[in-house]
């Protein structure tokens, strides 16, 4: 056990910071990026003792951990570089990812061939490093939370390792639907499964997903895999000291994660965000706002979405001109080709909409590809329309973090498959992510809607928004730990 055991620990592939290898040899440091970084890293800045676990993502952050460089509260993990691909860019963003979100294009995949097991076996030797790094790191007795599907099979390993733990797993995307999970091998969606209830409580965004999990675990149950069937599960059967798993009890929970209204205001009033919003208002000259924030991700449909804004061009051509779509598509996953030919024909629609109804003094679309969370809250600021189209999503924080920030009050255009829908589509325009018609003509009622009733939804958005910010969200989960604390 380390020399200073922690009470409260959190696992995560992605930590709060990453290095770079400068020219000089030196390592600086940069913040991590996406949603369930910034939740987390808000959250823990007013948890001072809890120690972050996460994944050495790139050389430099290996060699940091080999110069023993590391920040207050961080272990990062060297997991050998083969492993760590298969397990990330094989498993998780390829199997997992694809199968939460409903991603796959059936007729040619998944195909669960040797090179799958091969992978899978990667993964689970990077679940078994997180596992016995949380193992060797606990106090007795601690709180460990564990995130997302990068983990699925920590919380079970974690159990066997250190029975007086509790643990929890929390799921930041949405969960399959029986039929997509079946898809998986009959052992692999046990693993999964089994993985998940080793902990005491399983949490999700919405209950959406939570259903659907619940619904996953049932039909394994009804289908008896209760009973061990793999050498790991049977292990875990008799070394549970709570007696066989299928008696164990795991509570199902949502906790819906919000935005803090007063940081993400004072981010977004910070000089250098003026100074991109000055830019942004020359550019837009007064017209219009679409605004969208998204990592260049399949799940985020951002191809429907310029599609939907093409259609409004067409079939409504008073906003020709009238209009200006500003879409932030930052670069994600790009080791991964699906994800380099989706980002690349984000841009090439966005330019074919702009060769098709550009004029000399108006470009109808704007899209920026580089991580520019400065520019995003700029762009925030001057939203009339937010939209947030996503084909099925966690949460989509965006859908809560524009209202919060849109300067004259905006009208969201939010699908039925962001996780935030349950809780923002009453004041929403909602619409079927797979309808562009249906898009377009959202679009044109979001636009066209009256400035009082805009700015009075806005105002009930953004309370939705902030109901559970960073923090209160990570303590309720701690307490759903504790529950006789
Ligand atoms: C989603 C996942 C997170 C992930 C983030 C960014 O929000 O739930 O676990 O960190 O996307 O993806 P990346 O692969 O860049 O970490």
């Amino acid at each position: 056990m380390a020399s200073q055991a922690s009470q409260v620990l959190v696992a995560a592939n992605r930590g709060p910071l990453s290095y770079a290898l400068e020219q000089d040899g030196t390592l600086s440091t940069r913040r991590g990026g996406g949603g369930l970084v910034s939740g987390l890293s808000a959250a823990l800045a007013r948890q001072p003792e809890a120690l972050w676990i996460c994944a050495a993502l790139s050389d430099a952050d290996r060699e940091a951990v080999r110069r023993g460089v590391s920040e207050p509260g961080v272990r990062m993990l060297d997991i050998d570089p083969g492993v760590y691909d298969d397990a990330y860019n094989g498993i998780a963003n390829s199997v997992l990812w694809f199968t939460h979100h409903h991603l796959y294009d059936v007729p040619r995949e998944p195909a669960f061939d040797a090179e799958f097991r091969r992978q899978w076996q990667s993964y689970a030797a990077y679940n078994r490093a997180f596992a016995e790094a949380l193992a060797e790191e606990a106090a007795q007795g601690a709180s460990v939370l564990v995130q997302d599907y990068h983990l699925a099979l920590v919380p079970g390993a974690l159990r066997e390792l250190r029975p007086d733990l509790r643990i929890s797993h929390f799921t930041h995307t949405p969960w399959a639907s029986s039929e997509y999970l079946d898809m998986l091998p009959d052992d692999v969606r046990r693993d999964l499964l089994w993985g998940m209830l080793g902990a005491d409580v399983v949490g999700f965004h919405t209950w959406a997903w939570a259903d659907r999990f619940l619904g996953c675990a049932r039909l394994d149950d009804e289908r008896g895999v209760a009973e061990p069937k793999s050498a790991a599960e049977s292990r875990y059967v008799e070394k549970s000291p709570l007696g066989p798993v299928r008696h164990r009890r795991t509570e199902v929970r949502v906790f819906p994660l919000g935005v803090d209204g007063d940081d993400l205001r004072a981010l977004a009033h910070r000089p250098e965000v003026d100074d991109k919003l000055a830019g942004l208002r020359a550019e837009v000259a007064g017209r219009k706002t679409i605004v969208r924030v998204d990592r260049t991700e399949l799940s985020k449909n951002i191809l429907r979405g310029l599609l939907a804004y093409r259609e409004l061009l067409t079939g409504h051509p008073e906003w020709r001109g009238a209009v200006v779509h500003l879409a932030s598509a930052y670069p994600s996953r790009q080791d991964l080709k699906v994800y380099r030919d989706y980002t690349a024909a984000v841009a090439e629609l966005a330019q074919e909409i702009n060769a098709e109804f550009g004029t000399e003094d108006w470009q109808p679309v704007l899209v920026s590809v580089k991580d520019d969370f400065t520019r995003s809250l700029a762009a925030y600021r001057l939203a009339d329309v937010a939209l947030v189209n996503p084909v099925r999503d966690g949460m989509n924080l965006v859908a809560k973090e524009i209202p919060v920030v849109s300067e004259a009050g905006c009208a969201l255009v939010l699908s039925t498959g962001a996780g935030a829908y349950g809780e923002l589509r009453e004041d929403a325009l909602t619409v079927n992510p797979f309808d562009v018609s249906a898009t377009a003509e959202a679009l044109h009622a979001a636009l066209s809607m009256p400035a009082a009733e805009r700015a009075e939804r806005t105002k009930r958005l953004a309370a939705a928004a902030t109901a559970l910010p960073p923090s209160p969200w990570f303590e309720a989960q701690l307490a759903a730990l504790t529950p006789d604390a």
